[in-house]
C-alpha cells in the first residue's frame, strides 16, 4: 500500500463514520441509532463506496467474533440462564423425561413430527444400541407439507387435517395395526408449550405463522390430537410429548451416551440441555406429583434457547431494523440473529442500503426483493458455496441474476459485496450460536448448579437437527470449531481436563425421537 493509499483509506474510514453513526457505537461512542435515522451522504469517490460499507458489514458482523468477547458473552449468558431457571413460564421449561434412554428400549411406535413447515407421520422401530446396522428404523412416513393455508387453518381443522395424514399412513400398511388396543403415539412438537406430564401440555403461542393456537391457548395437546383421531375412528393414545429439540437429544442419546443437549438450527433456534432439577425454582415444575420428584435428579429442559441474547449479544443497525419491524420486537434476539428465517432478510436490509446509496444494481431496488423477508437464506448459501473469483466461472452471477430478475448480470464487483455480506451474517451466526451452547454446556458443568458436575467426562455431543446447521456451507464445521477453541481458552480448562465437544449430525432425529420418548414413558 502506498502513503497515498493508506491516507486515502483513513478518509473512507472516517467518511464511514459520518455515513454511519452506528460504526461509532463500537467504539463506545454513540450507542443508539436506527436505520431510519441515518442521512445518506454519497461520497464524491463512487468507485469506493460500495467497498467501503462491504469493509464495514465485515467488520461489524466480525467484531463480536473474538474469542475474548466471545467468553465474556457466554458467561453473561449463563447468568442470563441461572436467573430463568428460578423462574420464568416462558423459558427452561423442564419436560417429564428424568432419565435418558438407555439405548435398550425396544418396540414400534406411531412417531408424528409437526415442525414449521413440514408434518411427518411415521412407523418407528426401536431395535437396541448394539443392532447393527441400524438400531432404529423408520417403517414406514409419509411427509406433509405445511403451507401458508394449512398454518392458517383453524385449530378444529388444523387436528383434522393431521388426523387425515396419520390415517393415511396407517392405511398403507398391509397388516392393519388398528385393533382394539389403542396404538402408542409418540409427538415432537416445534412450539412452546407447557408440559402438564409426560402426554400432555398446555398450548401456548405457536408463532411460525401459525393460527391453530388461537382458540386453543391453554387446552391440552394431546386431548386435541386424540380427539381429532378418535373423529376419524382412529384408535390411538398420545404417550408422549417433547419438544422437537427434546425429541433430537433423545433419538441421539439413544445412540451415545455422551450425549447432553440437543440443538435446532433451521428457522428456528432451540436446545434441549439434561440439567439437574435442583437447580430450578419450585415454580418451574408446576403441580407435579411428588413420586416424581423421587426419582428425578436430571430432567430434560427446553430452554426456548432463541429468547436469550438481548442486550449481550451485541447488534448492528441492520438487526436494529429487523427487531424494530418485527412483530414481535425483542422477543427471540438470539432467533433474529442466527436463523434460516432471519439470514436471508439481514442480507436483504443490506442490499436495500446500499442500493438507496445509489451503488447497488444502479440504485435500482430489485423487484422480488421489495417486500420483508423476501430473500431466502438458500442465495446466501449459494453464494458461499461459490468459491470462484471472476465471473468466467462464478455460478452466483446466474444465481443472482435470476433470483433477483435483474435486466444485466451482477458485476463481479456486486456479486463480491453480497458474498462477503452474506460469510459476514453467516459468521456471526455461528458465532452466537456456538457462545449460546457454550454457555449452556458450562452451565451443566458449573459447580453452583450441578455440584456433581461430571468432571470425568471429557466429551460432549451435542445432536443437531435443522437445515442451516446440518446444510450451511460450513456452519457446523465452523461452530463446532468455536466450541473446541472457547472451551479450550475458557478458565473451565484449569478444572477440567482438555473437554471435546462435539456436534452431531442427526438424521430424522425429531421423528425417531418421538418414538424414543414413547418407549420411555414405559419406564415408571
Ligand atoms: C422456535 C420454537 C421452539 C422450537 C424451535 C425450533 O424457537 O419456539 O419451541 O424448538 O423454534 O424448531
Amino acid at each position: 500500500m502506498t502513503l497515498l493509499d493508506f491516507f486515502r483509506s483513513i478518509l473512507r474510514h472516517l467518511a464511514a463514520m459520518l455515513i454511519f453513526p452506528s460504526t461509532l457505537k463500537h467504539l463506545g461512542v454513540s450507542p443508539k441509532t436506527s436505520n431510519a435515522e441515518v442521512t445518506v451522504v454519497k461520497t464524491t469517490d463512487d468507485m469506493a463506496s460500495l467497498d467501503t460499507l462491504k469493509e464495514e458489514v465485515m467488520r461489524l458482523f466480525r467484531y463480536p467474533c473474538t474469542m475474548r468477547r466471545m467468553l465474556s458473552m457466554s458467561s453473561a449468558l449463563r447468568i442470563q440462564y441461572k436467573a430463568k431457571l428460578q423462574e420464568s413460564e416462558a423459558c427452561m421449561l423442564p419436560s417429564y423425561c428424568h432419565t435418558m434412554p438407555t439405548g435398550q428400549e425396544k418396540g414400534t411406535y406411531i412417531s408424528l413430527d409437526v415442525g414449521g413447515s413440514t408434518f411427518r407421520v411415521a412407523l418407528v422401530e426401536l431395535l437396541g444400541r448394539d443392532t447393527r446396522p441400524h438400531p432404529m428404523v423408520i417403517k414406514r412416513m409419509t411427509s406433509s407439507k405445511i403451507d401458508e393455508r394449512i398454518r392458517k387453518l383453524p385449530s378444529a381443522q388444523f387436528f383434522d387435517w393431521m388426523a387425515g395424514r396419520i390415517q393415511d399412513m396407517l392405511e398403507q400398511e398391509e397388516t392393519p395395526l388398528i385393533s382394539n388396543e389403542p396404538l402408542p403415539l409418540g409427538l415432537a412438537w416445534s412450539f412452546p408449550i407447557e408440559q402438564t406430564s409426560r402426554r400432555g401440555g398446555r398450548m401456548q403461542g405457536m408463532g411460525k405463522g401459525f393460527s391453530c393456537h388461537q382458540d386453543t391457548i391453554g387446552m391440552d395437546l394431546g386431548t386435541l390430537v386424540e380427539k381429532a383421531c378418535a373423529g376419524r375412528q382412529l384408535n390411538i393414545r398420545v404417550e408422549a410429548i417433547v419438544n422437537d429439540s427434546s425429541a433430537t437429544l433423545l433419538s441421539q442419546a439413544y445412540l451415545d451416551p455422551a450425549t447432553s443437549m440437543g440443538l435446532i438450527l433451521g428457522t428456528g433456534t432451540n436446545v434441549a440441555a439434561y440439567l439437574p432439577t435442583s437447580c430450578m425454582g419450585k415454580s418451574k415444575f408446576g403441580t407435579r406429583d411428588p413420586a416424581w420428584f423421587e426419582g428425578a435428579e436430571k430432567v430434560i429442559t427446553n430452554t426456548e434457547l432463541s429468547m436469550f441474547g438481548k442486550s449481550i449479544l451485541p447488534e448492528t443497525r441492520w438487526d436494529e431494523l429487523l427487531n424494530l419491524q418485527h412483530q414481535l420486537p425483542d422477543f427471540q434476539p438470539l432467533e433474529y440473529m442466527t436463523t434460516g428465517r432471519y439470514l436471508g432478510e439481514l442480507l436483504r436490509l443490506i442490499i436495500v442500503e446500499a442500493v438507496e446509496m445509489g451503488e447497488l444494481f444502479h440504485g435500482v431496488m430489485p423487484e422480488p426483493l421489495l417486500e420483508r423477508y423476501s430473500l431466502d437464506t438458500e442465495i446466501l448459501a449459494r453464494l458461499e458455496e461459490d468459491k470462484s473469483r471472476n465471473m468466467t466461472d462464478s455460478v452466483s452471477v446466474s444465481v443472482i441474476q435470476q433470483a433477483f430478475a435483474l435486466k444485466v448480470p451482477p458485476t463481479l464487483r456486486e456479486i463480491s459485496f453480497l458474498r462477503t455480506a452474506a460469510e459476514s451474517i453467516s459468521y456471526r451466526a455461528s458465532a452466537y450460536i456456538a457462545v449460546a451452547v457454550h454457555a449452556l454446556w458450562a452451565l451443566q458443568r458449573d459447580a453452583d448448579i450441578n455440584p456433581a458436575a461430571s468432571r470425568g467426562k471429557s466429551k460432549t455431543s451435542i445432536a443437531c437437527n435443522g437445515s442451516v446447521i446440518l446444510k450451511y456451507p460450513g456452519f457446523k464445521d465452523r461452530c463446532e470449531g468455536f466450541l473446541q477453541r472457547m472451551s479450550k481458552t475458557g478458565s473451565l480448562t484449569r478444572v477440567f481436563a482438555s473437554p471435546k465437544i462435539v456436534l452431531q449430525a442427526t438424521d430424522e432425529a425429531a421423528i425417531l425421537g418421538a418414538a424414543v420418548a414413547v418407549a420411555l414413558a414405559d419406564v415408571p
